[in-house]
């Protein structure tokens, strides 16, 4: 039997490593064990390296394997190195055995990574920051605490990176900790939950977080040498962590009162990079770069991304609703969720091609308010749709549609300033500065109507605002 331990950091590539090595080596599935962390010889057999696939050793595996044990290699399931070799072996012979889904191998990989799937979008979505920024720092700083259901940390850690690529962040896990500082980043081992209440104070996060992630303090080193997950609870550092919050309050209040009032660091950081996103302007692609780092308003904060408008840039028709939902914060893309599926089916049932329309939010950013595991729709104030016109007039300049349509109060406001008295204006057109602008209901608001006649009538009503604007575009 050969036992083979794979590191807590650069598990996949070096699972891939090993089992080309096997592979090579005609190593048949029931004589490995796999484990990952801890290494030492045990009852199942010696430690031993396997040796690497010759050089130019070739295994073809399909793709679609390759993408499913990318993700299933971060469950917690005990068995998903074994499954993944098993199932590498089983496809030299049978090369198509992954194109069977009733294959209960087959199946239960893919539900590993389903689940890991699952697990990471999540976490890009729940992950909170914290700020613990000290006045005197140049880059800004955040911390979270998260709890994954599987071994996401790693995978996951790129996306953070792209996304707040401009500040410096730490993202703790109880398995493994994430760092990314001045543009790279590492990987330190997992923590316990800190011991803090949830609605500690700002300061005393930042305290904790600055003292457990002192990178002076944190052994980085030790997490490549596989440092056994049941001792990192006996961590020195975990030790002092009582005492360093005992003294948090008053470390932190001296802290502020010794610092000089805060420069407006920030405030000059993000308008120098308006300015030169402004310049920029309206390159292609650079929208959407730039509006994924805006920071105009505090929604940027919670939501997984900024959503930008969708379509060509020479549509005829532009359509304009409120702001990202929840499925549409995960995907990135407007329209996708339960309000756009409505909203295509009107469109399909007027002739209007979505393909062929530009359609936009007033608002980039969702919105939201958590309740248990989910996150309800909060409804923008002014104040945002104000800010986030930024955006929108800039779509509307790029694109110069022959109509646009208001889908709803926030997206009037957005287009004219003024958002009031939404039914009287309904079915009418109005001039934004040049460009007019047809106004109509909301998809969502078809969907919050509980009485069926009432909500197909005004789903007819909504139609034949649809089937008008079809009209007034191709006039
Ligand atoms: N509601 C909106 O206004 N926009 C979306 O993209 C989704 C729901």
């Amino acid at each position: 039997m050969q036992r083979v331990t794979l590191p807590e950091v650069g598990t996949f590539d070096a699972w891939r490593e090993a089992a080309r090595g096997a592979l090579a080596a005609d190593m048949p599935p029931e004589e490995i064990v796999w484990q990952r962390g801890q290494s030492g010889a045990d009852l199942f057999g010696e430690e031993a390296p396997v040796p690497p696939a010759p050089e130019g050793a070739r295994f073809t595996v399909p793709k679609s394997f390759l993408q499913t044990v990318r993700l299933a290699l971060w469950h917690r399931d005990p068995e998903r190195f074994a499954r993944a070799y098993a199932m590498l072996w089983a496809l030299q012979a049978q090369p198509r055995l992954f194109e069977d889904r009733g294959d209960a191998r087959v199946a239960k990989l893919n539900a590993l990574a389903k689940e890991v799937g699952r697990d990471k979008h999540k976490m890009t979505a729940f992950v909170r920051f914290r700020d613990i920024g000290a006045s005197g720092d140049a880059r800004r700083r955040f911390a979270a605490w998260f709890e994954p259901s599987h071994y996401i940390m790693e995978p996951t850690a790129p996306f953070f990176a792209k996304r707040f690529g401009d500040m410096d962040w730490t993202i703790v896990t109880p398995d493994l900790t994430a760092q990314f500082e001045a543009g790279k980043l590492s990987f330190a081992p997992g923590q316990a939950k800190p011991p803090l209440p949830e609605d500690a104070t700002e300061e005393l996060w930042g305290t904790y977080f600055r003292n457990i992630f002192n990178p002076a303090r944190v052994k980085l080193k030790a997490m490549q040498a596989e440092m056994p997950k049941k001792y990192w609870k006996n961590m020195p550092e975990a030790a002092h962590i009582p005492g360093m919050i005992a003294g948090a309050r008053a470390r932190a209040a001296e802290m502020q009162a010794a610092a000089p009032s805060l420069p407006p660091l920030r405030a000059e950081r993000i308008t120098a990079r308006f300015a030169e996103t402004r310049a920029e302007m309206p390159g292609e692609g650079k929208m959407a770069e730039a509006l994924a780092g805006c920071r105009r308003c505090p929604l940027w904060e919670n939501a997984t991304q900024a959503v930008p408008g969708e379509g060509p840039l020479d549509a005829q028709l532009m359509f304009v609703g409120e702001q990202p939902g929840d499925r549409e914060d995960l995907e990135g893309r407007p329209f996708v969720g339960p309000a756009g599926q409505v909203f295509d089916r009107v469109l399909q049932e007027v002739g209007i091609a979505r393909d062929e329309v530009y359609v936009t939010n007033a608002v980039k950013h969702f919105k939201f308010r958590p309740q248990g595991k989910r996150r309800l729709h909060q409804a923008p104030n002014n104040h945002e749709i104000d800010h986030c016109r930024w955006w929108l007039d800039l779509e509307r300049e790029r694109v110069r549609p022959k109509l646009t349509v208001a889908l709803g109060a926030s997206a009037l406001r957005g287009l004219t300033g003024n958002g009031t008295g939404l039914l009287k204006r309904r079915g009418k057109l109005e001039m934004a500065g040049e460009q007019a602008v047809f106004v109509t209901v909301h998809p969502s608001y078809l969907l919050r109507l509980r009485d069926p006649q009432q909500r197909a009538d005004e789903e007819a009503a909504f139609r034949a605002d649809l089937a008008e604007v079809a009209r007034l575009v191709a006039a």
